[in-house]
């Protein structure tokens, strides 16, 4: 993991001031419309500092219950707290403060194709009000690591499906966040690059990041060793060394 890694005085204060969950869903419940329920009864808590895949076949909720984190979609019912805060009891205004908190990865990536491959991965530290000198080395740096060096000014549409998911995952990361969300972020890559994006992952959460990632690759899962929540049709069914709720 490039050098920008190191956290800020400010973060590592933060950090220490809290040991409340980053994310507690208590008995929660999520639909769309008027459809049957997509997530039931869902409680788990992800403590700060930790680190948890979710698994489950397509379609058992997995993206959903992701939605409800990083304030997509709001519960049905029970409780989503975020950072301590009860999602549903924040104003709408305040929520992009809290949203700011969380890097995501999307499943279907969502890079701006009209901005090249290092403003798409600057455009998080530009909206926070760095100035490029400050940050130039580490966007390079970090494409670099990613293997999309030689991409710098290349646009979205014109990358492969891997390389499209470096990109959102450089993007992702960036500005270290306090809660890294991660859906199937090594759906489009070799084995030997998913192993590359689970390193990088690892070693964000090392230096304070509490990670949750939504995969499908078994491998990938089981050569991490780490904790395991697995949702089947919408329901928790199994949590590996899990935190219980
Ligand atoms: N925007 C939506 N509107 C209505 N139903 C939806 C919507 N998004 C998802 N669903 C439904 O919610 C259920 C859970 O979908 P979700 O995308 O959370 O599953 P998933 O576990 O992420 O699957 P996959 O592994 O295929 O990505 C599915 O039955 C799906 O059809
Ligand atoms: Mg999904």
């Amino acid at each position: 993991m490039p050098r920008k890694a190191a956290p800020s005085a400010s973060q590592a204060a933060r950090k220490a001031a809290t040991t409340e969950p980053v994310v507690r869903f208590e008995t929660v419940g999520m639909r769309y419309g008027r459809a049957p329920e997509v997530l039931k009864d869902v409680r788990f808590t992800l403590s700060p500092g930790s680190f948890h895949f979710l698994t489950g076949p397509s379609g058992a909720g997995k993206s959903s219950l992701l939605k409800l984190i990083y304030l997509a979609a709001q519960p049905s019912r029970g409780r989503v707290e975020l950072f301590g805060h009860d999602v549903q009891a924040v104003p709408r205004q305040d929520q992009p403060f809290l949203r700011r908190r969380i890097g995501v990865v999307f499943q279907e990536f969502r890079l701006l194709d009209h901005l090249t491959a290092f403003d798409n991965v600057a455009l998080p530290l530009r909206v926070a009000g760095q100035k490029p000198a400050a940050y130039r080395e580490d966007v390079r740096e970090l494409l670099s690591w990613v293997g999309l060096g030689q991409k710098l000014n290349a646009m979205p549409p014109a990358l492969s499906g891997g390389e499209k998911q470096r990109l959102a995952i450089a993007r992702a990361v960036v500005n270290r966040p306090e809660l890294l969300i991660a859906d199937e972020p090594t759906g489009n890559v070799d084995h030997e690059m998913a192993l590359r994006i689970l390193k990088l992952f690892i070693e964000l959460n090392r230096l304070g990041t509490t990670v949750l990632i939504a995969s499908h690759d078994r491998e990938l899962v089981e050569a991490s060793g780490m904790p395991v929540l697995k949702l089947n049709e919408g329901k928790l069914t199994r949590q590996r060394g899990a935190d219980a709720a």
